[in-house]
């Protein structure tokens, strides 16, 4: 377990990386999950999105965000001026949580690895964190995010610094439309962002 966590810091490609995680069994997650949620959109994008972990659909379809979640973040990326061919989209957490339960901070340390090489390997110019779980996790704060959202931070991988925002996550806008609102002006921050770089 801990030489695929140490394989996975230095995964050439995002195929061998996935490969990676099919093969990890360093997760109970794995155990109840239907099947690995890895990735979707454009791994040449210029944009990435984590979320926190598949739900129901994303189990099924084997795809991150496709449920109801998933149509706003679409939103969201129209918002940018984008859509999911020229976006780049994964979660922290790659497999479906019984019950969509909130994922464990070992759980989540666990899988750590996986999520910060590919970042590393999308590379995008722009990083956005969705929710607290993803934000607090990749960005190293414990503030929550009404006071997180908004903000710049450097996501640093080692190699590269990249400029990283967080904002609410779409299932959170689905149950308190009125923070719509504030995150639309995060989405045009970010687009200002994306043109200037
Ligand atoms: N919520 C997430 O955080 N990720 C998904 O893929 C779906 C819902």
């Amino acid at each position: 377990i801990a030489s695929a966590r140490e394989a996975a810091r230095s995964a050439p490609t995002l195929d061998e990386l996935r490969a990676l995680l099919e093969k990890f069994e360093g997760c109970a997650l794995r155990n109840t999950a239907t099947r690995l949620v890895f990735a979707d959109g454009n791994p040449k994008a210029r944009i990435m999105f984590v979320g926190e972990a598949p739900g129901r659909d994303e189990d099924i379809e084997g795809l991150p965000f496709v449920g109801r979640s998933g149509k706003l973040l679409d939103r969201m990326i129209a918002a940018i001026g984008l859509d999911r061919s020229k976006a780049y989209i994964a979660n922290v957490i790659p497999w479906r949580p019984p019950g969509n339960r909130t994922p464990t901070p070992q759980e989540t340390q666990i899988c750590l690895p996986f999520i910060q090489r590919q970042i590393e390997l999308v590379n995008p110019d722009v990083l956005v964190t969705l929710g607290n779980p993803s934000t607090q996790t990749l960005l190293s704060t414990r503030e929550g995010i009404m006071r997180t959202r908004g903000k710049w931070f450097d996501y640093d991988t080692g190699t590269r610094t990249i400029r990283a925002m967080a904002t609410f996550h779409p299932a959170y806008l689905l149950r308190s439309p009125s923070y719509k609102r504030m995150s639309w002006q995060d989405l045009r921050a970010i687009a200002k962002a994306l043109a200037a770089s």
